[in-house]
């Protein structure tokens, strides 16, 4: 690999870690690993995507493995491992399987990758990026979960179709949970500055909350086999990115809450600053009770799982 260009490794070259290595191929971020239990799999797509560096002009070294001697190093290690939910199944559902998975890949990346950043995709994922924290013994603000770029990726691209507006220009607040106690913001939600309650009425405004929460739900309905990804692997590839270029973004993630909207010891979706050294702030918007109430009842259902579930802190 050649000397100077910054490792990126992505951990499960499915779905959502094929397309957020490619994501990170087309912004030219460094050299990208993808493992996978699956090495033919992993190998299979890491040249695909290489051959595609003429036709979209990227150079670097995408390679694919199943060995974790080669992440060593790596700058940010994007965790996408793990089973997708089928229909009629919620992200909850997957907690047993995916555990296991999470920490034998927060073991390697604890023995390979001792100084990385690591973002945490498998679902569900306030629950897992809890475990990958513990699993890798790291301090909290180097793991950090990707659910709320994705989700308020969701309600802008709602918005945009109602108010019949670019994408560009609708900036989303969705925080809380990944999944049914998700909290869209429609009071942090604007378009070009201007207030969502000035463009569309309450009727519309709580339909399109409703639809983000659920939008995960709708993409398993339609296709049938596993869930989205195109979204979900860019949203994490952006993560990546404002690590690698100390962008200083501020993205709502599932980050360590510590006191902050008065919870403690618990993963859930808030607005942070992304940079260099992973979450580097949490920003406390100013919420009206019964925003601060839905975060806080979101935060309350992921530390009961923790506890039920995964015998944490029982
Ligand atoms: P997928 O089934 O396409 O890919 C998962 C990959 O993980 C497979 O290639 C599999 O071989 C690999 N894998 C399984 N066990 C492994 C292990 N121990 N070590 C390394 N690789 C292993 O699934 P997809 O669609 O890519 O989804 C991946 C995960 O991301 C799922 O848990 C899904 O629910 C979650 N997800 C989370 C989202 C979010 O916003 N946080 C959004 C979309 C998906
Ligand atoms: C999604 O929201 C399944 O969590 C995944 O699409």
């Amino acid at each position: 690999m050649p000397a100077g260009r910054r490792t990126i490794a992505v951990i499960g070259a499915g779905n959502v870690g094929a397309t957020c290595a490619f994501a990170l191929a087309e912004r030219k971020l460094g050299n990208i690993v993808m493992l996978d239990i699956f090495e033919g799999f992993a190998k299979g797509k890491a040249l695909d995507m290489s051959q595609a560096g003429q036709i979209l002009n990227y150079d670097g070294v995408i390679t694919g493995t199943s060995s974790y001697e080669d992440i060593a190093g790596a700058d940010v290690v994007v965790v996408t491992s793990g089973f997708p939910r089928q229909p009629g199944m919620t992200r909850e559902d997957l907690i047993s399987k995916n555990a296991g998975i999470i920490s034998e890949v927060g073991n390697g990346i604890r023995e390979y990758a001792p100084d990385s950043i690591v973002i945490v995709v498998t679902n569900p994922l306030d629950l897992m990026t809890y475990h990958m924290w513990k699993t890798t013994g790291f301090p909290a603000e180097r793991v950090v979960g990707q659910a709320g770029i994705l989700d308020s990726a969701r309600m802008t691209h709602f918005i945009a179709e109602a108010v019949g507006v670019s994408n560009e220009d609708v900036q989303a607040m969705v925080l809380g949970g990944h999944g049914d106690t998700m909290v869209p913001l429609p009071r942090y939600t604007t378009v070009s500055g201007i207030p969502i309650t000035q463009l569309l009425d309450d009727e519309t405004i709580r339909s399109i909350g409703e639809r983000t929460a659920g939008g995960g739900g709708e993409i398993v309905k339609l296709l049938e086999r596993g869930s989205a990804f195109y979204a979900p692997g860019s949203a994490a590839a952006i993560m990546a990115e404002a690590v690698l270029e100390d962008r200083k973004r501020l993205l709502p993630c599932s980050a360590y809450l510590n006191g902050e909207y008065g919870m403690n010891d618990v993963y859930i979706g808030v607005p942070v600053v992304l940079g260099k050294n992973g979450v580097e702030r949490i920003v406390e918007l100013d919420l009206e009770d019964s925003e601060l109430e839905s975060l806080q009842a979101s935060g309350s259902f992921y530390k009961t799982q923790l506890t039920d579930v995964l015998n944490y802190g029982a």
